[in-house]
Formats: C-alpha cells, sequence, structure tokens
C-alpha cells in the first residue's frame, strides 16, 4: 500500500498546492496580496494533488482549452500548466499516481487532447505525451532593418497597460487559432500569464498592429539591461514575449517595428514558429540566426480515435496504424488513416506505434520515415512509411504561441 492519496483538490488547499508546485519550480511564493489578485485563477477544478497525512507533496493542474489541429478543426483539450512534487518525496511514484488519475479523468471527461510545456524532456513520454511542435528562439543583431518589397503595410501603435489588458484577448481571439497547436487562453489564464506583465511587473511594453480590416496583431517586449559590473557592454536586449499576427503582413509589420525601436543591440524572440521566415524578411539576411529549436508543446491523445478523425490528411494510400497505450488501454487498437478520415478497423497493421509517438506525428512536425529511423515505429513494408509521411504533413509546421 502506498503512503500517500492522490484525489482532486479542494478549495482550501489551493494556496498550498500554488505553493508547492513554485517551491518545486523555484519560483519566489505569491505575497498575500498577490495572492488576492490572482488566487481565484488558480481554481480547484482540474487539479489533482497527492496527499501524505493530509499534506500535499504533490500537484497536476490543468485547465480546459480548445487546441487546433491540421486541416482546420479545434478539440477539446486540457492545457497541464502545474506539476510538482516536493522535494523530499520525488522518485518515489508521486508523479505516476498523478499523471494517470489525471489522464484517467480526463479521458472519462471526454477530453480529446492533453497538452504541456516541459521541464525537462525526460519526464512525460512515459506518460504518452510527445513533442509534438516545436519552437525557435531567433535573434536579429541591429542594426537591421526589412528588405525592400517584404509586404508590411499598416500601422504601429504603442498601448498603455489599461488598455493592454481590455483589448489583448479580445484581439488574440480574433487573430484565431491558425497553426495546429495554437490554443484558446480562456478566462483564468490572462491574470496569471498576462496581465501580470503589463499592468503590475512593469516593464513589458505592448504594439497593436493595425491593418486594412482594423488591429490585427500584438507584441508584448521588454528591455533587458546585459551589463555586467566589469564585463563587457553588450547593450540593451529587446526580448519579445508574445507576438501574433491574424496574417503575415501584421506579423512582418512588428517585426519592422521591433527593430526600429532606437538603443538596442539585439531583438531576441524565443518560441517562434520554427518556419517563421525572419533572416528573409531582412535586407541583410546575417543579421538574423536562429539561436535554438526546440521542443515547445508536448501532445498526448488522451481519446486516439476522436483526435485522428479530427484531423485532416494528406492525398495517399491509406495506411493502417497499430497503436499501444499502456495508460489508457481503450486506445490501443488499429486505425485506418486516410484522405477521406480514420477509424478502427481490423484490417492487418502497416505500422507499430506507441501513443507517445503517435503525438509526434499528429500535429504535422515529423514525418514516419524520421521516427521510424529512430526506432519509434516499425513498418512491415518501407513504402508504407512514405505513404504516412504524406498523410500527415502540414502546411504550416505545428505551433503553441501561448506559455501555460
Ligand atoms: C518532475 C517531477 C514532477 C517528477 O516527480 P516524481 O514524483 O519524482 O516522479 P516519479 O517518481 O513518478 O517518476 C516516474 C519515473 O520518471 C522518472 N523521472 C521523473 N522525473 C525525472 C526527471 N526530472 N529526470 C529523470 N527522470 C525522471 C523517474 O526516475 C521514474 O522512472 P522509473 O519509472 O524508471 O523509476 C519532480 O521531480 C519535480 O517536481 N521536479 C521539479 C518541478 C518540475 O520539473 N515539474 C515539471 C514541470 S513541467
Amino acid at each position: 500500500m502506498s503512503d500517500f492519496a492522490v484525489r482532486p483538490i479542494t478549495d482550501y488547499e489551493r494556496r498550498p498546492t500554488f505553493d508547492l508546485l513554485l517551491q518545486a519550480l523555484h519560483s519566489p511564493l505569491p505575497t498575500d496580496d498577490a495572492w488576492a489578485r490572482f488566487g481565484d485563477s488558480w481554481a480547484a477544478p482540474g487539479k489533482f494533488g497527492a496527499f501524505a497525512a493530509d499534506r500535499p507533496i504533490g500537484i497536476t493542474s490543468g485547465f480546459p482549452t480548445t487546441i487546433a489541429v491540421p486541416g482546420g478543426a479545434s478539440v477539446s483539450a486540457t492545457a497541464v500548466d502545474g506539476v510538482g512534487v516536493r522535494a523530499d518525496w520525488t522518485r518515489r511514484g508521486v508523479l505516476t499516481a498523478l499523471m494517470s488519475a489525471q489522464l484517467t479523468d480526463l479521458a472519462a471527461r471526454g477530453t480529446t487532447i492533453a497538452c504541456l510545456h516541459a521541464s525537462e524532456a525526460v519526464i512525460y513520454g512515459r506518460f504518452g505525451y510527445g513533442p509534438a511542435a516545436l519552437s525557435a528562439t531567433v535573434e536579429v543583431t541591429r542594426p537591421a532593418r526589412l528588405r525592400d518589397g517584404a509586404a508590411a503595410g499598416g500601422a504601429v501603435r504603442l498601448l498603455d497597460p489599461a488598455e493592454a489588458r481590455d483589448l489583448i484577448p479580445v484581439l488574440y481571439h480574433r487573430i484565431g487559432l491558425h497553426r495546429p497547436g495554437m490554443i484558446a487562453r480562456p478566462e483564468p489564464w490572462w491574470p496569471i500569464a498576462h496581465d501580470r506583465r503589463v499592468t503590475r511587473d512593469g516593464g513589458y511594453r505592448v504594439a497593436v498592429h493595425t491593418g486594412p480590416d482594423g488591429d490585427d496583431g500584438f507584441a508584448l517586449f521588454c528591455s533587458v539591461d546585459q551589463t555586467t559590473p566589469g564585463g563587457p557592454d553588450h547593450g540593451p536586449l529587446l526580448e519579445v514575449r508574445d507576438l501574433h499576427g491574424a496574417n503575415p503582413e501584421a506579423i512582418t509589420a512588428l517585426w519592422g517595428f521591433l527593430l526600429s525601436i532606437d538603443l538596442v543591440a539585439t531583438v531576441r524572440a524565443s518560441a517562434r514558429p520554427a518556419d517563421e521566415p525572419v533572416a528573409v524578411l531582412l535586407a541583410d539576411f546575417r543579421r538574423a540566426r536562429t539561436t535554438a529549436l526546440e521542443d515547445d508543446l508536448w501532445v498526448r491523445l488522451v481519446d486516439v480515435p476522436a483526435a485522428l478523425a479530427a484531423r485532416a490528411y494528406g492525398a495517399a494510400e491509406p495506411v493502417v496504424l497499430d497503436v499501444a497505450d499502456r495508460l489508457l488501454p481503450a486506445n490501443t487498437g488499429r486505425y485506418r488513416v486516410g484522405p477521406e478520415g480514420a477509424e478502427r478497423t481490423d484490417a492487418p497493421a502497416d505500422l507499430q506505434l506507441d501513443v507517445d509517438t503517435l503525438a509526434m506525428l499528429y500535429l504535422g512536425e515529423w514525418r514516419a520515415t524520421t521516427l521510424a529511423h529512430a526506432g519509434r515505429i516499425t513498418a512491415a513494408d518501407p513504402a508504407t512509411l512514405t505513404r504516412a509521411d504524406r498523410l500527415f504533413t502540414t502546411d504550416l509546421r505545428p505551433w503553441c504561441g501561448t506559455f501555460f
């Protein structure tokens, strides 16, 4: 019998579990004032705690949202936004018990997909999550300007914090989920992840782009002093946190604006789409460098048949996938996937894979051929891998673009 129990947390346990999470993540605890402002956003529903002698020793938290899948549809999702185990209880199966409880609960509620950003890449594969979308960090050394002919019309203006708090949620919603992997930002997301930065912590400024149809893009950015006592003076860095546009022109214009800000040595944007063409927008291609390409969104298909049926597929002969899911065995089975859709089948399997590998294929980032080379997919006939490549490929690379 285990010496701890896992159950949903109660309202009274919101603050201690939040503190536990922040300690596990080495972050400062909120003051009472800060908790009074945003504590309501850390609601009890959707959170499981592990308790020993009634004291919390672990937490997993998630909020309901929707996620865009290839082809333009959106499906129900849970964004897993807070996972931590008290340091004196790690490596004793607490997270394993929490993940199992959370995924079983999500499956019972009919959630199609769970997703998260992982602190470490070795944690979540065992629970069926795969790194389904990558993101890039791009650094542009100034002076740099857009090349003549880069489409960047319209106007950019700076908002004051109160305007930003009111307008940006509306604008994000209007921009819409136009890439696989983008998620809706529900109401409780904003106080913790956005308002704090623009209205209280200070430092962040918000630029909005207006195109022919009105406001259609925004960027959050702040200046970072790079001087170190006695060290070289690298000049101020402009850190871009959140940049979204309804169309390429809005995104280009926002980049143009950020690069035009005086007294800045470098503009750095992290968590950008892996295929955002910053270098080719510039007059001098070499001013932009991709300094990192990393796992961004980890996806877990909670309801494999619903997830497979929700996305669109490219033109190729169907393939039969034999999927294994140890934690949610109802997903285990064979699925015929083709341009007409996806459904369960008794036909013989072409490809065998675990559910975490299926997640890597699902949003279109990874090719079946590559995953087979990595030993993640077994194929009786290599030609079926090429067919799977064509079926699962997407025009745009997936991207989440929301930190949680
Ligand atoms: C990551 C964390 C939640 C893991 O919790 P835990 O209770 O120790 O995990 P478990 O004991 O259930 O471990 C399950 C398995 O994963 C492995 N594992 C878990 N975390 C790991 C890590 N950080 N590095 C390597 N392996 C890890 C364990 O060794 C174990 O492997 P095994 O089944 O082969 O024995 C915990 O270490 C923690 O709170 N870390 C700091 C905060 C953090 O990173 N949170 C995640 C935010 S996304």
